[in-house]
């Protein structure tokens, strides 16, 4: 049945990619987080999604010009008092451990490409032993030929924003195991004929009800949604279906 992987964590009523949003979509019932990953001016990963520290943190600037010291000093949870730190990808793996969660990172090196980004990554999933729990992905598919190239146990799938010709054939050529589609590009015949190509396909980013019911119908390997809460109830009612 089609897994839900709750994007950013549960974003559509937490701040994104912080604990507390993954808390979240735990309890919520979601099969697994995407979250996304930058990398501090020393190294260290961290879970935000832009590159800039200013539209969802107290902070401001890049990301990659701040120490992981200065980073934790920042609150993102921008719109409340209630102080939350930018998770390091250390913590959340920490806390992944105790949980039975997959996991998306989607590597965010598409406009810079930081040097050691896969390598740091690759490295926490192994120290953590997690490497059956894990999707790499990323827009940047070099990097993902990177990974696959370092650490082929763990999986890997290309980022698309717009559709391409039989994606599995390009999938297998840099030996992905899944594809991450923007939803709205991609149609039922082209999704099926991927899975039956062994080729997983987890569209994003899925919110509206009509669009979960497709995916549920054709029982698509899974979807990346900011409501998983939502998500989960409606997978219920084709759950119970023969
Ligand atoms: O991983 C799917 C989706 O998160 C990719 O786009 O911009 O939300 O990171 P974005
Ligand atoms: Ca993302």
């Amino acid at each position: 049945m089609t897994q839900i992987f709750a994007h950013r964590g549960y974003s559509a009523a937490y701040a994104e990619n912080t604990m507390s949003a993954f808390l979240a979509a735990e309890k919520a019932g979601a099969d697994g987080l995407e979250l996304d990953v930058q990398l501090t001016r020393d190294g260290e990963a961290v879970v935000i999604h832009d590159e800039k520290l200013d539209r969802t943190t107290s902070g401001s600037g890049f990301v990659k010009d701040h120490s992981y010291k200065e980073i934790r000093l920042f609150n993102a949870n921008k719109k409340s008092t209630k102080k939350e730190p930018i998770p390091s990808l250390t913590e959340v793996l920490e806390w992944l451990k105790t949980t039975k969660l997959i996991c998306n990172i989607e590597l965010k090196n598409g406009i810079f490409p930081y040097e050691g980004m896969e390598e740091k990554v690759i490295g926490l999933v192994q120290k953590y032993d997690l490497s059956d729990r894990i999707i790499i992905s990323s827009f940047n598919h070099y990097s993902i030929v990177n990974c696959v190239r370092m650490a082929p146990e763990i999986e890997t799938a290309p980022l698309f924003l717009e559709s391409i010709y039989m994606p599995w054939i390009y999938s297998q050529s840099i030996r992905a195991k899944g594809i991450h589609p923007k939803h709205s590009t991609i149609t039922d015949d082209l999704i099926t004929a991927t899975m039956e190509n062994g080729i997983a396909v987890r569209p994003y980013t899925v919110n509206r009800e009509v669009d979960m019911r497709r995916l549920f119908k054709i029982n698509c390997s899974a979807f990346i949604t900011d409501d998983p809460a939502k998500a989960v109830k409606i997978k219920k009612k084709y759950e119970k279906r023969p």
